[in-house]
């Protein structure tokens, strides 16, 4: 298991996710030959945007603090107008640049406007969240909500870097923390179960070096996965492992009531469950879904009278993407596979083990 020292997890196309404690300070030399830096962050984490402004202003740089929204009320087009707006009124050029620093709300509406201003200025993600540090901050998938839905307006925008400082961390609220640890898990099930084992030993919760394995570990599994697959064409299906029936969730509840972590806990259930049902996965690994998440104390159920209107959502979901409906279950422990238009009753029957 490493200590908290600095690690350094590379994704293609070539850029670097750096992990560590105080890593913060290195952001300046991701930007060389930047003289304006917008510094985008949110209300929630002034503090930590603060020390970016700081370390930037040290380095020399122009510094242009531009403040959004907390949460997803950032990913509006609106904001993006007004970031787009900032960025022309300070002269910002080609050579010029972008850092983000918040959660993964935050990183989508900078990536985006990064993408769009002058058809694409360099962007580094400093993620505030365990979620935006192993999935939204790395990808390249940025994105804002319209009326049309969530997340369908976007571009794919790769950052120069991105930098997980786990102080970061620091004032995350504990129930934020937690819905992230459902990505984690997830790595874990498709991936690496050595992630698996280290969440059941919890050898280094105290002092910090098992956050620290478990972020490099998590975000290894998505550089692998989207390094081969920049657009979303083809392997990085996997990472919606979960996310199938956590959408239909999260649009049930109302965008913002279910945390999406919390919406992916319940969904890692329904996949494991169609996994089993279907023939696919053992009884054990299936289980295992249950007893991790519930042990980091994540939802695994969601109420049984909804599953009508979640099937709806599921249906609205593929349409707007054009998709066929396929599921991602396992065959295995980090061995995902697809399942192609499942019949209704396999369905409902899987439903039927997270319904309360
Ligand atoms: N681009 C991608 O590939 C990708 C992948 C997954 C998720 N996402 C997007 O990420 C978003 C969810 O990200 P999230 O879970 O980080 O939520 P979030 O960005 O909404 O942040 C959660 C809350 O925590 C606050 N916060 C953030 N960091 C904090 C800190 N250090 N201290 C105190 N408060 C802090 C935020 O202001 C917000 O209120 C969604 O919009 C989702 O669509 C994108």
């Amino acid at each position: 298991m490493p200590d908290r020292s600095v690690v350094t997890v590379r994704v293609s196309p070539p850029y670097d996710v750096v992990i560590g404690r105080g890593v913060v300070d290195a952001t300046g030399s991701l930007l060389l030959g930047a003289d304006r830096i917008a510094v985008v962050s949110s209300e929630s984490v002034l503090g930590f945007a603060d020390r970016v402004l700081d370390v930037l202003k040290q380095d020399g740089r122009e510094v242009h603090p531009l403040l959004v929204p907390d949460g997803e009320a950032a990913k509006d087009i609106g904001v993006a107008d007004r970031v787009w707006q900032s960025l022309g009124e300070a002269g910002f050029t080609r050579t010029d640049a972008v850092v983000a620093v918040g959660g993964g709300a935050v990183t989508d509406l900078a990536g985006f406007a990064a993408a769009t201003w002058l058809r694409g200025v360099r962007v580094v993600h400093i993620p505030t969240t365990l979620l935006g540090m192993v999935d939204a901050a790395v990808g390249g998938k940025t994105a804002v909500n319209t009326a049309a839905g969530k997340n369908l307006v976007g571009a794919f925008h790769q950052p120069v870097g991105v930098i997980c400082d786990l102080d970061a961390l620091a004032t995350l609220p504990r129930a934020d923390f937690v819905a992230g640890m459902a990505e984690v898990v997830k790595c874990g099930f498709i991936a690496d179960p050595a992630i698996l084992d280290a969440l059941e030993s919890g050898v280094g919760a105290e002092d910090g070096t098992l956050l620290h394995d478990l972020v490099v570990r998590a975000v290894q599994v998505k550089a692998d996965v989207v390094g081969g697959d920049p657009t979303e064409a083809g392997r990085r299906e996997i990472l919606n492992y979960g996310h199938t029936l956590a959408h239909a969730i999260e649009r049930d509840a109302g965008f913002g009531a279910w945390r999406h972590g919390d919406a992916v806990s319940v969904g890692l259930c329904f996949a494991a469950e169609l996994g089993r049902l279907s023939g696919r996965l053992d009884d054990g690994t299936a289980a295992r879904h249950r007893t991790i998440l519930t042990g980091l104390g994540l939802p695994t159920h969601y109420p049984g009278a909804a599953w009508p209107r979640l099937r709806d959502a599921i249906r609205i979901d593929k349409k707007a993407r054009g998709a066929r409906l396929r599921f991602v279950v396992l065959a295995g422990l980090g061995q995902p596979t697809v399942l192609d238009n499942p019949p209704e009753e396999l369905l409902e029957a899987a439903y039927a083990e997270v319904s309360e």
